[in-house]
């Protein structure tokens, strides 16, 4: 390409954060509704999930510029602005989540905790299968949260038709292929700007801190 420099857009925890999730969660509805695995997988790979996405949340506030909250989550005008110029076809390719992407990351991010929070308390009807909390709170919270987690759990799948169906408008109505950077970290920019990143070292502290708290909330609900 012509007058454009490639440049690291994802640092490899990110990237690894998102693939390892998008497979834990396809492992997540082929447990609790296509019968791959026993439950018990399914309770095994959400805390696998609920750590990953405490790593996830404290990497947007230590983790590299592009990974960070406050480089991608903008306000209600540059939103609104950003969605004038796509639907112009004015919006320039830039490196990161752009600003209507950000909040759907956002999004994304709040419902996969409603619905890992939720499993810990959840109990099927013969009460077989449950969370490790699911004991520690009456029969009728316990009911509530499983039926959230029963209903988030169709929220979640539109948000990620949603996802697949933007990144799918980007690559072959824009011609941006965002998925490639996802997997190698690197992107072709006209005016390639100056990014921190932060440490492999550091990301792993923070998995080993993340699955640290995720056990320890595992191990209060199951009174061991
Ligand atoms: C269970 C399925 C999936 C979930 C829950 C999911 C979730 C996410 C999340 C949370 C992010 C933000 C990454 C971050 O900043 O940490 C993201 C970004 C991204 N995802 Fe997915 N994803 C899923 C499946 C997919 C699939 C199948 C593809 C490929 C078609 C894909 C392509 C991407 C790309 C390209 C980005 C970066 C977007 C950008 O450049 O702004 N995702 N995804
Ligand atoms: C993002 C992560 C998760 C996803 C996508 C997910 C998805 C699902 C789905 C689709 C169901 C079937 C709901 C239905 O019958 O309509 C289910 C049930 C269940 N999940 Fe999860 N789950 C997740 C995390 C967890 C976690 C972390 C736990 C426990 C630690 C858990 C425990 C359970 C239990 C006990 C049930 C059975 C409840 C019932 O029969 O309705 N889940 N989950």
């Amino acid at each position: 390409m012509p007058n454009t420099s490639r440049v690291v857009v994802w640092d490899l925890p990110t990237r690894l954060f998102h693939w390892t999730l998008a497979i834990l969660i396809l492992l997540q509805y082929g447990t609790a509704e296509w019968h791959w695995l026993s439950m018990r997988w399914h309770v095994w790979f959400g805390y696998a999930t609920l750590a990953l996405l405490l790593f996830r949340v404290i990497w947007g506030f230590a983790g590299s510029q592009t990974s960070r909250f406050g480089g991608f989550v903008r306000g209600p005008a540059r939103v609104l602005g950003y969605v004038r110029d796509l639907a112009a076809q004015r919006a320039r390719t830039g490196v990161g989540h752009n600003p209507l992407g950000g909040w759907s990351v956002l999004a994304m991010l709040a419902c996969l905790l409603v619905q890992t929070v939720t499993g810990l308390f959840a109990s099927n009807r013969r009460h077989t299968e449950f969370g490790p909390w699911a004991d520690r709170v009456s029969q009728d919270w316990s009911r509530r949260l499983t039926e959230i987690h029963e209903i988030n759990q169709n929220l979640l799948l539109v948000l990620i038709a949603l996802h697949v169906a933007a990144i799918l408008f980007y690559w072959i109505g824009k011609q941006d292929n965002l998925i490639g950077p996802m997997l190698h970290g690197h992107k072709e920019v006209a005016s390639p700007p100056s990014l921190r990143f932060a440490s492999s070292v550091r990301a792993l502290c923070v998995l080993a801190f993340a699955a640290l708290v995720v056990w320890l909330v595992v191990l209060a609900g199951s009174r061991i």
